[in-house]
């Protein structure tokens, strides 16, 4: 039987017929208001609550976003002062970086904690399981202390399987010269893979060094840094740029080598300074259509450029933007959340620890705006210095859109392969700063937070 609507429909000549009162017109933009606040307000719901997760996976969650304060009390300087020297100088209070950077700190065991307390996935105690410990010692399911500093993560649909590439420093930490950077001979790329992000296994070195011929990019008294692979969907080809150069830091290129699997071996292809500039710091980011990108730090580190690569991702194509111009930023880790562009950088401070910045675009190629500090709890020493670390990756955590792990190195100049992983939850969400009179300068970017734990896990 067909129900028949109990409402009459209105005809053509009713609305034909009805009049535009003043008091139509006041409840129609009425309506309208409402209609539109209603709309924002589901969009500020969709922004804040968009996680698939279970209601437990959404406790831990929120622990991610809680702000934990770390209070280290500095010991009081070793040795006695003679009264004369003390009257001479006004005691310069030692701070909390002066102890990070001091090899024989009483506090460096906060700093760089010993073999004792290391993350050792196959031998964790179940209350620690699957939790990061930022700073500890990390051991791969052989034991050994992972060796992947300036990585980045690769995540393998076809194998469903994350794989962590970075810089294998396992040799002795030794200097050129007097006041050049400390530094370890090329080993080569280390590989890791993992399906949890938490237990990984040592896949080899994947790109190594060049043991005899010393004109070569890779012979191992040269320098390879911050590599960085993805996989290209229309070659079937993995691909890594890494960052190439000699021991003074003087040749500034980028290097790129290709493989048909995520575990290598990798054929190194050529260096070239891209675009015809220097090259020092570098990432390449894959976006969603799979156009990706090679960001580096250009004239003298002062500046960003950004530029698209091939569609075989081998090479850069002739477009190019120069970006932070003047702003003397490295390390550039790039990610994506709702079609806007983030980016946290460094400043330019070697191997010491210094304040990241986060900037954010609507488009890869710019223009970027600085959005400030994204470090989170700590204490005021651990926000200027990125938690004692320097960003190296920015990995989406899988089904918490807005959610991503913040990958930073702290280094140890005095002995790099003891260098640690300080790894993070990175939130963009929460509400933006407004500016202080309304007017049309948007977009208002979203914050972007990363949140110091001592102790934290993913959430699923
Ligand atoms: C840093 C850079 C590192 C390494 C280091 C050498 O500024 O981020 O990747 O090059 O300098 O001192």
């Amino acid at each position: 039987m067909r129900i028949r609507s109990k409402y009459k429909r209105p005809t053509i000549s009713s609305y034909v017929g009805m009049k535009c009162t003043m008091p139509t017109i006041v409840w129609s933009l009425v309506g309208c208001l409402l209609v539109l606040h209603l709309y924002s307000l589901v969009r500020q719901k969709e922004r804040t609550g968009e996680m698939q997760l279970s209601l437990g996976n959404r406790t831990l969650f929120q622990e991610l976003l809680v702000v934990e304060e770390d209070n280290i009390q500095i010991p009081p300087p070793r040795g006695k002062r003679s009264p004369r020297a003390a009257k001479r100088r006004p005691k310069k209070p030692i701070s909390l970086i002066d102890e990070f950077l001091d090899e024989n700190s009483q506090i460096r065991h906060i700093f760089f904690p010993g073999e004792r307390t290391a993350i050792d996935p196959l031998n964790e105690d179940t209350s620690n399981k699957s939790y990061y410990f930022p700073g500890r010692i990390w051991l791969d399911t052989e034991g050994n202390p992972i060796q992947a500093h300036g990585g980045g993560i690769l995540f393998d649909k076809k194998a469903s399987t994350y794989y962590w590439y970075g810089e294998y420093k396992d040799g002795p930490t030794y200097q050129v010269q007097k006041n050049a950077p400390a530094r370890v001979d090329i080993i080569g790329v280390g590989c890791y893979s993992s399906k949890d992000l938490w237990t990984w296994k040592n896949e080899g070195i994947v790109l190594a060094a060049e043991e005899k011929n010393e004109t070569h990019d890779l012979h191992k008294t040269n320098v390879l840094e911050r590599p960085k692979v993805i996989y290209n969907d229309k070659t079937g080809k993995y691909v890594m740029w890494m960052h190439v150069d000699d021991a003074n830091y003087t040749k500034a290129s980028v290097g790129v080598a290709i493989s048909d699997y995520p575990t290598g071996p990798f054929d190194y292809l050529y260096s070239k300074r891209p675009h015809g500039f220097e090259s020092r710091d570098m990432t390449i980011f894959k976006d969603s259509d799979g156009t990706a990108y090679l960001v580096y730090s250009s004239e003298d580190n002062s500046e960003l450029h950004i530029g698209p690569l091939t569609r075989d991702y081998l090479d850069v194509t002739n477009v190019v933007k120069r970006v932070l111009v003047g702003e003397h930023r490295e390390a550039p880790a790039l990610f994506k959340h709702r079609n806007t562009y983030y980016m946290i950088t460094s400043g330019c401070t070697g191997w010491a620890p210094n304040e990241a910045l986060a900037h954010a675009a609507e488009s890869v190629l710019g223009p970027w705006e600085t959005l400030g500090n994204p470090c989170v709890g700590g204490n005021k020493m651990y926000r200027l210095t990125t938690f004692f670390a320097q960003g190296t990756f920015v990995l989406p955590l899988p089904g918490v859109p807005g959610s991503f792990i913040f990958m930073a190195d702290r280094w140890n100049p005095a002995d790099l392969r003891d260098s640690r992983y300080v790894w993070l939850p990175l939130i963009v969400g929460g509400k933006a700063d407004w500016p202080l009179e309304y007017n049309f300068g948007f977009p208002l970017w979203s914050r972007v937070s990363i949140y110091w734990h001592k102790k934290w896990r993913c959430p699923f």
